[in-house]
C-alpha cells in the first residue's frame, strides 16, 4: 500500500483528495499518513470552495503538521500531493523530486512555461515520478469524447465549445487567487481545465486568440479561439460571475451526431435519431487520477496518459494566449514545445 502525504489542506484537498484517499485507503491501494498546512485551522473547519464538498478531515486518522520539512523528516512516506497555491508548485515539487519522492502536484503546472520546465528537466533526473492534477483527463464525461474522436464513432469532429463558470474563489489562502502575480489569473487557473482538454482532443493548434478581462485582478474573463485545419473550438472561462456557484459544459458537433455535456449529464444527439445518454463511469475523477497515478508508481509504467511534458505544453499554450490578449486578441501561431 502507497503511503502519501499532503502539502496544503485547503479548498481542493478537502473536497477532492480527501474523499479520494478515503476510498482508495478502503480498498488497499492508499494510506494517507500526513498532511500538512501552514493554517491549523484548515484541519477544524471545512472550506467553502465553488466546487463543494469540502471537509476538515476530522473523519480520517492522519497526522497533522503545520511545515512540510519537519513532516517529511518524521514520516516515512513514498509519494507527496501538492495542492498547494500554484506560485509555490515548480519549487516545491522541484524539492520533492529531488528528495526521491513520487510527486502529484495540483494544476496549472506553474505559473509558466519556465517554471514548468523546470519541472520537467526535475522529473527527467528523478527516481521518482511527476504528474500534474490535469483531472479532466480523468472525467468520464470527457473521456467519453476522447475515446469517440480516437474510434471516429461519429466521424470528424466539426465544431467545439467549451465553458467553465464560477463566483470568484474567494477561499484562497491569503486571497492568492485574486492576486494576478500568484494565480495569474482565470486565464491560468480555471481555464487550463478546458485549453488541456482541447490539446488532449485534437492535438495542437496551428493558432490562437484570445480576450481578456480584468475584473477583480487581471484575465478574471478569457474567450479563446483554437484554430485548426477544419475545426473551430471556442473556450471561455470566467470567474467573476458572482453568486452562480460552478458550471462546466461543452458542445462538441461530429459529422454524425453532436454530443453535449450540461447540468443533465451527457447526452448525444445523432443526426436524424433519437437522443441518448451514453452510461459513464460515476467514479470521482479525482479519485481515478490518484489511482492512475499510484498505479504508474508501482509498475514504473511510462505516463501516456498525462505526462509533465504535456502538462508543460498546455502552460506554454495558455502563455500564448496571454500575449494575444496583451495584444487585443491578434492570432498567434502555436508551436509545440
Ligand atoms: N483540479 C481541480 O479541479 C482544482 C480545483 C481547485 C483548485 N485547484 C488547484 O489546487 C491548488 C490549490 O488550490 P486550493 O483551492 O486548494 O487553494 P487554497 O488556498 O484553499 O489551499 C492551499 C492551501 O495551502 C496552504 N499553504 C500555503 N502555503 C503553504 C506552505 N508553505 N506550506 C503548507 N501549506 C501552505 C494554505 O494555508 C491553504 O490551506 C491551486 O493550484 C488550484 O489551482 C485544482
Amino acid at each position: 500500500m502507497l503511503k502519501v502525504a499532503l502539502i496544503g489542506f485547503g479548498g481542493v484537498a478537502q473536497a477532492a483528495h480527501l474523499p479520494a484517499y478515503r476510498n482508495l485507503q478502503e480498498q488497499g491501494k492508499a494510506r494517507l499518513v500526513a498532511a500538512c498546512d501552514i493554517d491549523p485551522q484548515r484541519f477544524t473547519k471545512a472550506m467553502e470552495i465553488n466546487i463543494g464538498g469540502a471537509q476538515d478531515g476530522s473523519s480520517m486518522d492522519f497526522h497533522r503538521y503545520s511545515d512540510w520539512e519537519e513532516m517529511l523528516a518524521c514520516e516515512e512516506v513514498d509519494m507527496v500531493d501538492v495542492c498547494l497555491p500554484t506560485f509555490l508548485h515548480a519549487q516545491t515539487a522541484v524539492e520533492l523530486l529531488k528528495r526521491g519522492y513520487h510527486v502529484l502536484s495540483e494544476k496549472p503546472m506553474a505559473l509558466d512555461y519556465e517554471q514548468s520546465m523546470a519541472m520537467v528537466e526535475a522529473a527527467n533526473q528523478a527516481k521518482g515520478q511527476l504528474m500534474i492534477g490535469q483531472c479532466l483527463r480523468f472525467a468520464s464525461s470527457y473521456t467519453f469524447l476522447k475515446d469517440a474522436i480516437e474510434a471516429g464513432t461519429f466521424g470528424k469532429p466539426l465544431s467545439a465549445v467549451f465553458r467553465r463558470m464560477s463566483e470568484p474563489p474567494i477561499w484562497g489562502w491569503d486571497n492568492w487567487f485574486m492576486d494576478y502575480e500568484r494565480s495569474r489569473g482565470c486565464l491560468l487557473d480555471m481555464h487550463i481545465h478546458d485549453i488541456d482538454m482541447i490539446r488532449f482532443l485534437f492535438g495542437e493548434p496551428d493558432a490562437v486568440s484570445c480576450m481578456t478581462q480584468d475584473v477583480y485582478s487581471r484575465d478574471d474573463i478569457a474567450h479563446s479561439r483554437l484554430m485548426y485545419p477544419d475545426l473551430s473550438v471556442l473556450a471561455i472561462g470566467d470567474w467573476s460571475q458572482e453568486g452562480t456557484g460552478f458550471t462546466a459544459d461543452y458542445r462538441v458537433a461530429f459529422e454524425k451526431a453532436t454530443v453535449v455535456l450540461d447540468g443533465e449529464g451527457v447526452t448525444v444527439y445523432p443526426r436524424g435519431g433519437e437522443a441518448y445518454k451514453p452510461e459513464l463511469s460515476e467514479k470521482s475523477f479525482y479519485e481515478a487520477e490518484i489511482e492512475f497515478f499510484m498505479d504508474l508508481v508501482k509498475s514504473g509504467a511510462a505516463n501516456v496518459i498525462n505526462p509533465p511534458n504535456s502538462a508543460a505544453t498546455t502552460v506554454k499554450l495558455i502563455d500564448t494566449l496571454r500575449e494575444s490578449a496583451r495584444s487585443g486578441g491578434s492570432v498567434r501561431p502555436f508551436k509545440k514545445a
